[in-house]
Formats: C-alpha cells, sequence, structure tokens
C-alpha cells in the first residue's frame, strides 16, 4: 500500500482508520474520500489530503485514484442494517452498485481492495454458536443481502482479472471518536453514552440476545492486517470471520455497573432490530483467519469497557467521582 484512498473517511471507522493509516503510511499518503454533507473535520481534515468521492459517481472515484496515484481503496461507504431495512433500494444502490463502480476502477488501475462484510451476512439457517467461516449465508435483511453479494462479486473479481481483494465480516464496532448510523449493534456503543452521562439506559435489545462485538483498535488492525498480509497464505479472500467478544445486554450492563456505579437500564425493544438480532450469530468462529493471517485480537470485555468508559469521560467532560458533567474541569 503505498497511496490509499477511504471512501467515507468521516465515518465510524474512517474517521480513526484514515489517521491509522496516514501515521503509518504518511500523511500525503493517505486520501480522505467524503461526499458532500459529511465534510471531514478537525484533524482528519488538516492532516492530509481528501476529495469529494461518492460511490454511486464512478468516474469520480476514478479521478480521484487517478490524481493521487491510488493503489489501494478502502470501501467503507454503506448504510448499516436498521436503516438500509427503510431504505432498500438506496442500501444497495450503495452496498452494491458502488461496491461494482469500485471493482471496475479498481480493475482499470490495479488497486487492490477492501471492503467490510459484517455478521448480517449471515441469516436465521446459519448456526448460530461458533459460526463457521464457511457456512450457510442467507441473510433476511436487505443489509446482508448486499453483504453477500459484495463478498460474491469481490471474490469474483479477484479470480476472473486479479483484482486484490480481500475483507473481513465485522461483528458490531464500538468506539468513540464517531456514532454509528442506524446499525442493530449501535446499543452497545450508546449504552455507553448513557451510563458516563448518567442517564437511564433504554435498551433496544431484548436480554439473552447475544451478537459478536468488537472494540474499534481491534477492528481497524484487522482492517490493517489483512491488506498487509502474505498472499500465498490466503485460501479466503472475502470474507474472513473475525471475533473477540460476545455478550447480550445483560452482561454488558453489568460490566458497566462495576465501573458506573448505579448504572440503570430498562428494556425498550424495537422489534425491527430485535429481529435482526435474532437472525444474526451468536459468536463467530475465527479460526481461519487466526490461520491463515495471524489473526489476535487484543481487547476483551473488560478491557474495551474500562478504556471506553475512561474515554467517553474525558471526550463528554463528566467528573469520574460524580459522574455529572463537570463544566469547571
Ligand atoms: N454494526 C452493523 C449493524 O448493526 C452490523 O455489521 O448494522
Amino acid at each position: 500500500m503505498k497511496n490509499i484512498l477511504i471512501i467515507g473517511a468521516t465515518g465510524q471507522i474512517g474517521s480513526e482508520l484514515t489517521m491509522l493509516l496516514r501515521k503509518r503510511y504518511g500523511n500525503s499518503h493517505v486520501v480522505a474520500g467524503y461526499i458532500h454533507g459529511a465534510e471531514p473535520k478537525g484533524e482528519l481534515a488538516e492532516s492530509g489530503p481528501s476529495a469529494v468521492v461518492d460511490i454511486t459517481d464512478a468516474p469520480a472515484i476514478a479521478d480521484a485514484v487517478r490524481k493521487y496515484d491510488i493503489d489501494t481503496i478502502y470501501n467503507l461507504a454503506a448504510l448499516l442494517s436498521a436503516v438500509a431495512e427503510a431504505r432498500p433500494q438506496l442500501a444497495w444502490k450503495i452496498g452494491v452498485g458502488g461496491l461494482y463502480n469500485v471493482l471496475e476502477v479498481a480493475r482499470e488501475h490495479g488497486c487492490a481492495v477492501f471492503t467490510p462484510s459484517s455478521i448480517g451476512s449471515f441469516g436465521p439457517d446459519t448456526p448460530h454458536d461458533g459460526t463457521p467461516q464457511d457456512t450457510i449465508q442467507r441473510p433476511q435483511t436487505i443489509y446482508g443481502v448486499t453483504k453477500v453479494t459484495g463478498e460474491l462479486l469481490s471474490d469474483y473479481y479477484a479470480r476472473r482479472f486479479g483484482v486484490d481483494t480481500r475483507s473481513v465480516r465485522f461483528p458490531g464496532l464500538i468506539s468513540y471518536v464517531a456514532p454509528p448510523g442506524g446499525g442493530t449493534t449501535d446499543y452497545a456503543v450508546d449504552i455507553f453514552y448513557s451510563a458516563v452521562r448518567g442517564e437511564e439506559f433504554r435498551c433496544p435489545i431484548a436480554p439473552g440476545t447475544f451478537m459478536d462485538m468488537m472494540y474499534m483498535p481491534d477492528a481497524l488492525r484487522a482492517a490493517i492486517l489483512i491488506m498487509e498480509a502474505d498472499p500465498t497464505r490466503l485460501v479466503h479472500r472475502n470474507s474472513f470471520n473475525i471475533a473477540s467478544m460476545s455478550f447480550d445486554p445483560e452482561i454488558i450492563a453489568a460490566k458497566i455497573r462495576e465501573l458506573v456505579p448505579g448504572f440503570r437500564m430498562v428494556y425498550d425493544v424495537d422489534p425491527l432490530r430485535q429481529s435482526i438480532a435474532e437472525s444474526w450469530p451468536n459468536s463467530l468462529d475465527d479460526s481461519c483467519a487466526r490461520a491463515e493471517w495471524d489473526w489476535r485480537p487484543q481487547y476483551d470485555l473488560d478491557a474495551m469497557a474500562r478504556d471506553m468508559v475512561e474515554k467517553l469521560r474525558v471526550k463528554l467532560g463528566v467528573d469520574q467521582n460524580s459522574n455529572i458533567a463537570c463544566h469547571a474541569c
């Protein structure tokens, strides 16, 4: 990877991945691609180049690739699962039409491509516990349909045209820099904001509903490691199961209560998110990623929760002892 274009650089993953790649490859070598209305701000805007790159606009992708001599594209544009159900046509346009544009530009210009897949690529018929790398993928959400299509199309471009496509299936991603937008796993981020602000949390997911989750630093490492992996060791490409923790709302709430005594949670189950969550795996088997490119997570539930609470207290200006916003500090 010499010159990298991130499409969706101001989103939940992109805003952190862009900065990490700039540290690793040099600021001027990582271009933050964004759409109007989601302009980069602060350090993201100031530390390196940026360009308007709408994934539905193939010529705009090709222009940025030519202008910055791009050899690797991180394609992070997507509508998450719950929002995608409200706008399925747009989810397809971005998730599949957009990926097709990226793959065609990559084929013409010799770029490698990373496109995340998801636990959402599985469905109710998939074995839910220890979900294998290669198994039934019959998702019932448009988000999942776009992800399975993306896996297949990316493998096709690798086999047919030699495009170096690689991918991981992300669990729900927990982070404190930029918020997720409209996913089924978002509750695992929102719960921390409520707890640190000293507010009661209304949980949209029912007790006993397990899903894979991952702390953002591990997800970013995975996205970089897979693109730097020795291709001769890769049996799979699109897309690898990766895992680090699995929990239900009761377990995460109990963990947070250890760090924020008195934290309160009530259930206000959202039928759409609940039905999506029930169709997804409880926990993935990531042994292929471990064997083929030495994937290992660094954060378990305890380490993630401690870091989230600490970082959010600083971000939200909350006094550690009172857990009340401290305007004087
Ligand atoms: N976090 C995503 C969602 O909930 C799943 O990959 O939609």
